[in-house]
């Protein structure tokens, strides 16, 4: 018998608030592991007087008992990936990294950035840390896998011969050529630190699904910004939804559990692209103040709106999602009206699903009376009876139970239904 691994991913445009049901879920499972993205997602935890800041390492490395794997399917900065290291002293034996997760070093954000730069107001607005240029290498067959760290020669002898075959390209956005001198302390200081964690994690999540260990797959990001599922080219570069856990750790479609959306009770987005329900005025400017909503890993105001059924319907089916949370119910207290996007207008018709491109969607709103407050509301029950019918109708709008409510960032502010 073999255990199946149960999966969180986000249903919106990032920053749902998986960290706390990551977190939440991380201390009954023994293993916790991360298939996609890299250190462009970020959130903080608190525990007692300690923050960690999370953004590579998955969640389970703040349960004491849980082990954690980085997948393949990951795209991983050394640099970056030691600092997150440093917040934590107990990590031998805890950590297993994908021999075949792709290396991201400091010039794949050169180029972000460079990218981002030449492309002047059609910018994506990405977090700039290199993910894309990172995934695209590998998509390219020109990247580096973690495996190759392990070999610091070779790896600097293969970067600086690919530097010197794409010399004029890399001239023109302004990026230097790394000195090999250099590259190779530096490659080798990363490998005197992460070697001994570098392993074939495919053969690991088998022998530990045959074990009959506890699993939680972590994903990153948001479906609505997943590269073939979302806004594209408004999206990230990684596959974030539920098959992305499949090809990012080498498992398969039966391997996999029960499936946890999370999405906000409104939406959020960071960087530019489409966004049909994002509201310009003094109701997003309350979501953006009351929800605190500001990048961890960036600090940019995040656009605000309401939330929106017809992305999200698209998200449960793409993903597979057998119940949803719903996080962040409170930041909708006090709201006298509050609104939920139902379809949408796209060249005079209205349309219910998600088209290949946002861009012109108009919202179509169902508006429900507001309440005063959810926060502290242990049970579904003790909700106010607004609350309760905004809910309601949200998951007969999205055809899936919402089967968790979190109404603040406390672990005993969370309702299961
Ligand atoms: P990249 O992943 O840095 O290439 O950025 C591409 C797009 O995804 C940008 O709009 C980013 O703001 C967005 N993005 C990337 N990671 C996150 C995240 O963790 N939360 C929310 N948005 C993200």
């Amino acid at each position: 018998m073999s255990s199946k691994a149960d999966l969180i991913v986000g249903l919106q445009w990032g920053d749902e608030g998986k960290g706390k049901i990551v977190d939440h879920m991380a201390q009954s499972h023994d293993y916790v592991c991360r298939f996609a993205g890299g250190h462009n997602a970020g959130h903080t935890i608190v525990i007692g007087e300690d923050t960690y800041a999370l953004h590579l390492i998955p969640s389970g490395v703040l349960n004491p008992n849980a082990k954690n794997v980085v997948g393949n399917g990951v795209v991983l900065s050394p640099k970056d990936f030691i600092i997150e290291m440093e917040q934590f002293d107990n990590l031998k034996g805890r950590l297993f990294l994908s021999d075949k997760a792709h290396v991201l070093l400091p010039y794949h954000a050169l180029i972000d950035q460079a990218r981002e730069r030449m492309k002047g107001d059609k910018a994506i607005g990405t977090t700039g840390k290199g993910i894309g240029p990172a995934y695209g290498d590998k998509i390219a067959r020109v990247g580096h896998r973690l495996g190759e760290l392990l070999h610091p020669d070779k790896l600097t002898a293969k970067v600086i011969d690919f530097f010197a075959a794409n010399e004029p390209i890399f001239t023109a956005m302004g990026v230097e050529a790394p000195q090999k001198e250099a590259l190779l302390s530096e490659l080798q200081g990363y490998k005197d630190i992460l070697g001994e964690y570098i392993t074939d994690t495919t053969q690991l999540m088998w022998e530990i699904m045959d074990a009959d260990k506890k699993i939680l797959l972590e994903g990153a990001q948001g479906t609505m910004l997943d590269i073939d599922h979302g806004t594209y080219p408004y999206v990230t570069s990684s596959t974030t939804v539920s098959a992305g856990a499949c090809s990012g750790l080498g498992i398969n479609p039966k391997d996999l559990g029960k499936v946890t959306g999370i999405a906000k009770a409104y939406c959020t987005r960071v960087g530019n692209g489409p966004f049909p329900s994002e509201d310009f005025g003094a109701e997003g400017n309350l979501l953006r103040k009351n929800g605190h909503e500001f990048g961890t890993t960036t600090g940019r105001p995040r656009r605000c709106g309401w939330f929106d059924a017809v992305a999200m319907r698209h998200a449960v089916r793409v993903n597979g999602v057998d119940q949803v949370a719903l996080m962040k119910l409170d930041v909708l207290d006090g709201f006298a009206e509050v609104k939920v996007c139902v379809a949408y207008e796209v060249e005079g018709k209205e349309i219910n699903y998600v088209p290949y491109d946002l861009e012109d969607a108009k919202p179509i709103y169902k508006s429900f009376a507001g309440w005063d407050q959810t926060e502290g509301a242990r049970t579904f029950d003790s909700l106010p009876q607004t609350a309760k019918e905004y809910i309601l109708a949200v998951e007969e709008m999205i055809g899936t139970k919402i089967g968790i409510i979190s109404t603040s960032p406390e672990r005993e502010d969370t309702i299961i239904r």
